[in-house]
């Protein structure tokens, strides 16, 4: 039946929601007709369409109205008569009859149909997107984010987060990548910065005392657009005083958890957390997918002393592939060319037959070395064993790789497997001037156990950061910061941050810290990425409703644009040359 806010003083009901229980009553329904069909003279059939769902209506005589005409209709709810029940529309045990009907707007034929059955190209679509919109698709997945965005808000505020709003025009912040920049009419030659994330501003009402602060909040990154990337994304950004990882951690997944089950109707079970270590060595990567197997294996000890040459490293991976000896030369040395573009010398491989293993490779394998391989995660005959042999780390990030390509199931398949990844390093290696690089932002607090390891072994320093990760995404990142002066000062001297650069860079923040800064953390998570995930799509425009294009332009505003000569001549913007 009917909720009562669906009606309005031009309708009585949506479409959709039309059913027996209203047989008998004469209601209005407002939308654009989907389709239109003429009976003889005398009759016409009219499907009309809303956000909720299609309805027929029957009007005496015949129509002048066309698709997507906005129209009102007004009618009485009918039980089709037999042998014109549609089973497959959910209004189709019904029509409306005697319908007088009433055009509230004339429309031009679409560019394209807005039937879900129709492929239709991207490029059309987001021309098109107000158009595109009314498609049932978009409708459940722009619908199904604003039900994510409602419980995150419901989870924060039960656990006592306050929103507060941070500025959009604001000074540069530190996630790394390149920042938009708005130029400033009233200050010519100087520039705001669009926020990266509320980083440095979250921190700052730490010190203000707002002790848990959330925000739903948009976010900038002049990046290389990808399946998961956006120019502009949201997050849900929060920050908290007074607490630890673990406090955090319980933050966030009380609010994805209620998330999830807004959205799919299934409360999933408590999120599992795993060292980067484990992850690096089990699963090759720091956002695992795990809604498969194929874990790596490590071979390192047994090939320690070994006679051949492919295998001399110190490192040698290894990754049962199920069913795998049945691929072609073609594809073996397709997925060579993978391992080898990922950084690997080759991509040894083993077939599991019954006579043995079938290598090239196999005959100058010891014993040892033979049983070690034909043993990988419980290898059986018809399965293939795909072995890297390198330094630690691109052993295991290059099979890492192909096991997600070989194994991963598209995003709209298996169940929703979240992970916590805990214990990242704190610095990621080394920039070209061979400064340290921190792997998360430079506020992020070193594990307690490794602060004396700053100077001496900085690689080794693991941090309080953590991720959230869901079937292979990374969803979201966060950490305990540093509030200590000691500790930050430390941190900027490793990374190459002179006194003067901090300063000027986050002066604001360093100076906020001198007046009593507690100890925080705090965490962010995409929320395009997840609405992506539960919506079952592969790319984020999908859930996005103006998105960018792969190049970074809107194809419905034209943007981005060339501005007047006026307001170039306001904003001192000299012409630069093209190259
Ligand atoms: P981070 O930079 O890891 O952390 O970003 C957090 C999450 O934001 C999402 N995200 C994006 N989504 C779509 N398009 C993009 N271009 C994009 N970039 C990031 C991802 C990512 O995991 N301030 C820290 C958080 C903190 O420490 O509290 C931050 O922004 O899902």
């Amino acid at each position: 039946m009917s909720k009562n806010f669906e009606a309005t003083s031009m309708r009585t009901l949506l479409c959709g929601s039309i059913d027996e229980g209203h047989v008998g009553a004469e209601i209005s329904v407002c939308g654009w007709v989907a389709k239109r069909r003429e009976h003889g003279e005398h009759l016409a059939f009219l499907d009309l369409r809303d956000h909720s769902g299609l309805v027929q209506a029957v009007v005496p005589g015949s129509l002048d109205v066309r698709s997507e005409y906005v129209v009102r209709v007004t009618g009485t709810v009918t039980r089709r008569p037999e042998g014109t029940v549609n089973d497959r529309l959910a209004t189709g045990q019904v029509e409306l009859t005697n319908c007088t009907v009433e055009v509230l707007s004339v429309a031009e034929a679409p560019p394209f149909q807005l039937d879900d059955r129709v492929e239709i190209d991207e490029q059309v679509r987001l021309r098109y997107r107000y158009l595109d919109l009314r498609r049932e698709a978009m409708q459940h997945n722009l619908r199904l984010r604003a039900k994510v965005n409602a419980a995150l808000r419901r989870a924060m505020d039960d656990q006592g987060f306050c929103e507060v709003e941070t500025p959009l025009l604001w000074a540069p912040t530190p996630e790394g990548a390149r920042e938009f920049v708005v130029p400033s009419r009233l200050h010519p030659g100087e520039f705001y910065v669009l926020p990266q994330s509320p980083q440095i501003a979250k921190q700052l009402l730490m010190v203000g005392g707002f002790d848990r602060y959330y925000q739903i909040a948009r976010c900038l990154r002049d990046e290389d657009l990808r399946a998961d990337r956006q120019f502009e994304f949201t997050q849900l950004d929060l920050e908290a005083s007074f607490v630890t990882q673990d406090d955090v951690l319980g933050f966030v997944s009380r609010a994805v958890l209620d998330a999830a089950e807004a959205a799919t109707g299934v409360r999933p079970g408590a999120i599992p957390s795993m060292t980067w270590a484990t992850a690096l060595d089990l699963y090759g990567t720091d956002k695992p997918d795990l809604r498969f197997g194929m874990v790596l294996c490590d071979l390192s000890a047994t090939f320690a002393t070994t006679e051949v040459k492919a295998f001399a490293a110190s490192t040698v991976k290894a990754m049962r592939v199920a069913g795998g000896a049945s691929f072609s030369r073609g594809r073996l040395d397709q997925l060579t060319d993978q391992a080898k573009a990922l950084g690997a010398k080759g991509l040894a491989w083993f077939r599991v037959t019954n006579e043995g293993l079938d290598s090239p490779l196999a005959r100058f394998l010891s014993a040892d070395e033979s049983a070690a391989i034909r043993d990988v995660d419980g290898a059986e005959v018809g399965d293939i064993v795909l072995c890297v042999a390198d330094e630690y780390v691109a052993a295991c990030r290059v099979l890492g790789s192909l096991r997600v390509a070989l194994g991963a199931p598209p995003v709209s398949e298996g169940p929703h497997h979240y992970v916590w990844v805990t214990e990242f390093p704190l610095f990621e290696g080394v920039d070209e001037d061979g400064h340290l690089q921190a792997a998360h932002h430079p506020f992020t607090m070193p594990h307690p156990d490794d602060l004396d390891l700053i100077e001496s072994r900085p690689l080794e320093v693991r941090s309080q950061a953590y991720d959230l990760v869901l079937n292979g995404w990374e969803l979201g990142s966060g950490s305990v910061r540093i509030h200590r002066a000691d500790v930050q000062s430390r941190i900027f001297s490793a990374l190459g941050i002179s006194d003067s650069e901090a300063e000027s860079r986050f002066g604001f923040l360093l100076g906020a810290f001198k007046y009593g800064a507690p100890p925080h953390a705090g965490f962010a998570f995409g929320i395009d990425r997840l609405a992506a995930i539960f919506a079952g799509v592969e790319n984020i425009r999908e859930v996005i409703a103006y998105p960018k294009t792969q190049s970074g332009t809107d194809l419905m505003t034209g943007a981005p644009k060339s501005i007047t000569e006026r307001q170039r001549r306001e904003l001192r913007l000299a012409n630069a040359p093209k190259g």
